[in-house]
């Protein structure tokens, strides 16, 4: 559906960027998704002369988001982008699993309409709230109409959702692209391309995620380490597990035992997926090793094989 309107449609899950604290000067110890989408973008008087509509789908902390958050957000996106009237989507969220959402709504639905997702480090009380200029961005993002995909804004910067990382646990300019491989830039509203985004693979499809939330195969993340033995990934058997992403170490590597015991569990009919716990990167794949997550970061690859396996 090509854009026809001037429509953009704000979706509110929660995160910081709608948290409060009772001190304007705690920038930890407040609470997430306090406030609406609607109160969000009531205080922005910058968004005046836009055509706007809100809708919140969500009200969590990201670090709570889950599948049937998920499902529900997909359905609602895609409801929206198939409105004519509507040229592109912001969504809100929290930063701590922001990049799985952008990367899980990217592979589902790859938008031909802009889809921004953006985010705050401060909550909307604090002295330094960055959300409000954070929202801003996205809007502006989110109007330009020759723009497709999901994309992250933030801290003034655009990345794509297979790159974009949250980097930094405190700090404003929380998230980076991959081999700094950002798209782009906002300043003062004014939207400055930096580089094309690779063409993304086809969208999954929203029938892909139809089953239940609580039916979706179960993937875990095991990671490599100093004297990594094979306990986790045999515990996890014993509860029965679906597919495993290890995050290795370097080049995908993974200590004698641990290689073993998914070695083990992949004969035993488990998914398996080899990640990198490098911050970049791909993993090299190589006939006698396990199958790479390319250059995926762990938590991009469990989606990949969770979509992937949603397709049993
Ligand atoms: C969250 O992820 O919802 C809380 C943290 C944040 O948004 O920065």
């Amino acid at each position: 559906m090509q854009n026809k309107g001037d429509l953009i449609v704000i979706l509110g899950t929660g995160g910081t960027i709608a948290g409060t604290a009772a001190d304007p000067g705690d920038n930890v110890g407040y609470k997430a998704a306090q406030l609406s989408v609607e109160q969000l973008i009531a205080s922005l008087p910058g968004l005046a002369g836009r055509r706007l509509e809100t809708e919140q789908v969500a009200q969590i902390d990201s670090k709570d988001m889950d599948f049937a958050t998920w499902q529900q957000l997909a359905e609602k996106l895609a409801q929206h982008l198939a409105r004519p009237e509507v040229s592109g989507i912001v969504i809100t969220h929290g930063t701590d699993t922001l990049e799985e959402t952008a990367y899980f709504l990217q592979r589902l639905l790859n938008p031909v309409k802009p889809v921004v997702i953006t985010a705050a480090m401060r909550p909307a009380t604090s002295l330094q709230s960055d959300g409000p200029q954070n929202l801003l961005d996205a809007v502006a993002v989110a109007a330009q109409a020759h723009v497709a995909g999901v994309l992250v804004a933030f801290a003034g910067a655009i990345h794509s959702a297979e790159q974009v990382r949250k980097v930094h646990s405190y700090r404003l300019d929380a998230f980076a692209s991959a081999e700094g491989s950002r798209l782009g830039v906002v300043e003062e509203g004014i939207v400055r391309w930096l580089a094309r985004r690779p063409s993304a693979p086809a969208a999954l499809g929203l029938a892909r995620i139809s089953r239940p939330a609580a039916q979706w195969p179960r993937v875990q993340i095991v990671m490599n380490h100093v004297g990594a033995d094979g306990a986790v990934v045999e515990a996890l058997l014993a509860q029965g597990v679906d597919g495993l992403v290890v995050a290795g170490t370097g080049n995908g590597s993974v200590a004698s035992p641990l290689e073993a015991a998914l070695r083990q569990a992949h004969e035993q009919g488990v998914a398996v997926l080899r990640s990198t716990r490098c911050d970049a990167g791909p993993v090299s794949a190589a006939a006698d090793a396990l199958p790479s997550a390319g250059s995926l970061s762990p938590v991009k690859a469990r989606i990949e094989l969770l979509l992937t396996l949603l397709a049993d």
